[in-house]
């Protein structure tokens, strides 16, 4: 059984300077709550209660997030304000929260790596909190995750199709259809040029990994863009059959640019926010 999820936040935020100058970018809202607030609530909602944050200088918000503020606690207790609170000590309660640091951003593969010692020798989930993943109809995208990995046993992406030109922003996979929206990965590249893109399925950041994913990284050398990729170690396990790529139910945001931050926050107003 899954227990833990992994959460790559070490990285800057370039493309939304300057709010990300003093504040990570998984600090962001989306109407009221940070953007990895939702994340740590998917992977609670998929049973992942061990989280495991990797951060970097100018991180602290994430930590004091996870944690009490016992004197807004007390400046609210008893008003109608505290129903604001109640997700967020929902998290505190049912998750446990570690943290280690990633000291040179040398890339998503090696942040990962980073974690490791929060890991140990398990397989474990990992969530871009920058990709808001939503189902409204269904299990959230980890639980979707954790089920097929549950019977294969093996790593897992989350894939999406893509337009032509978008194929250079992510790791684009081939593999044979198992089962409908389930594919064994045969191939996979690291942000092609739309011409040399194998197909137009992308990765984004959700995954399901096996430990073995740590000798691979260690054994990866800096691939596209100077950076330790994460797709260049999962190519050395699909090369042993151990990569499956899933067509997930449901809608993700990129919201690590504006146009999916805008939609994401109008998306989560319309269908979250009024509940409250
Ligand atoms: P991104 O490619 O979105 O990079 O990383 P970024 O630095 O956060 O954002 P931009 O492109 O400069 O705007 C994908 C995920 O991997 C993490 C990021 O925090 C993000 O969640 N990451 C990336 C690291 O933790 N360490 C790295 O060295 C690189």
């Amino acid at each position: 059984m899954i227990k833990k999820c992994l959460f790559p936040a070490a990285g800057y935020g370039t493309r939304f300077l300057p709010a990300t100058k003093a504040m990570p970018k998984e600090m962001l809202a989306v109407v009221n709550k940070p953007l990895i607030q939702y994340g740590v609530e998917e992977a609670l909602a998929a049973g992942l209660t061990e989280i495991s944050i990797v951060t970097g200088r100018g991180k602290r918000a994430l930590e004091d997030h996870f944690d009490i503020s016992y004197e807004l606690e007390h400046q609210i207790k008893g008003t109608d304000k505290e129903k604001y609170l109640v997700g967020i000590r929902k998290l505190i309660d049912e998750c446990s929260f570690s943290y280690t640091r990633q000291t040179e951003m040398k890339g998503l593969g090696h942040a990962i790596l980073s974690g490791r010692p929060l890991i140990g020798n398990e397989a474990f989930a990992v969530v871009l909190a920058d990709d808001l993943c939503v189902n409204t109809e269904g299990d959230g995208v980890l639980q979707q995750m954790v089920e097929l990995h549950n019977y294969y046993k093996c790593s897992i992406v989350a894939i999406q199709e893509v337009p032509k030109d978008q194929t250079h922003k992510y790791g684009i996979i081939a593999g044979e259809e198992i089962e409908p929206g389930l594919f064994r990965v045969s191939n996979m590249v690291e942000k092609p040029k739309p011409e040399d893109a194998p197909t137009y399925m992308a990765i984004i950041g959700r995954y399901i990994l096996t430990p073995d994913i740590f000798e691979k990284i260690e054994q990866t050398g800096p691939g596209k863009g100077g950076e330790i990729q994460i797709t260049d170690a999962l190519m050395k396990q699909a090369t042993e059959g151990n990569v499956l790529a899933y067509k997930f139910k449901g809608q993700r945001f990129d919201c690590g640019g504006a146009a999916g931050y805008v939609e994401a926050t109008n998306f989560c107003f319309e269908h979250f926010y009024k509940e409250l």
